[in-house]
């Protein structure tokens, strides 16, 4: 009985949200049905779709990998920082599959130089390391500056976590 109840006040719910969230053609169901409560198939895969994110959520993932990777270089754990280094690549492509505009940039910009800075995190070697660590941070900013996102630049992420 009581599933019965909270279906019809999802329902509710479900009408007032689609009418309160601007920009958003069909009810988007609140609560725990969130996707399960959506209409059809359709509209639960596009509820995923969004979720997931574009470039913009490839990037945080990409960006706290970064963080990670400038920590095990600083360990001297390059096994860590080569699985890292896979998972950037990975989260940078899972991007690009979402904005293929992107991918030009992307490309001649950071995907270029990625080999090259896995050997040197091969190497295990510290200063050849730090240094392709710096060749990678030069890509991300360079990037951003071709994509007009300088502002990106501007913060501790790459400020702060630098080898000299
Ligand atoms: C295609 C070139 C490109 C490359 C390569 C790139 N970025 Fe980005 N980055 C962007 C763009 C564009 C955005 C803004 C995306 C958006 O919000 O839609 C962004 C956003 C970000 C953000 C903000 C994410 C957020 O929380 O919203 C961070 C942090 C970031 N990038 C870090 C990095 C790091 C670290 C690297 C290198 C490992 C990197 N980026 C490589 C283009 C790039």
């Amino acid at each position: 009985m009581r599933k019965g109840v909270g279906r019809g006040w999802k329902v509710a719910l479900a009408t007032v949200a689609g009418v309160a969230i601007a920009g958003v053609t069909m009810a988007q169901p609140i609560g725990e049905g969130w996707i399960l409560g959506a209409e059809n198939d359709a509209a639960r895969f596009e509820l995923l779709q969004d979720d997931a994110g574009g470039f913009g959520r490839a990037m945080f993932e990409a960006s706290i990998r970064y963080e990670r990777l400038y920590e095990a270089l600083t360990d001297g754990n390059y096994e860590l920082a080569r699985h890292h280094w896979d998972t950037i690549e990975a989260s940078i492509g899972n991007g690009i599959v979402r904005r293929p505009g992107r991918a030009p940039n992307a490309e001649a910009i950071f995907l270029a130089e990625w080999e090259t800075i896995d050997a040197a995190f091969e190497s295990a070697d510290p200063a050849t390391a730090r240094a392709a660590f710096m060749t990678a941070r030069e890509a991300c900013m360079a990037c951003h500056v071709a994509e007009e996102r300088a502002y990106l630049n501007d913060q501790r992420l790459f400020t702060d976590l630098v080898f000299n």
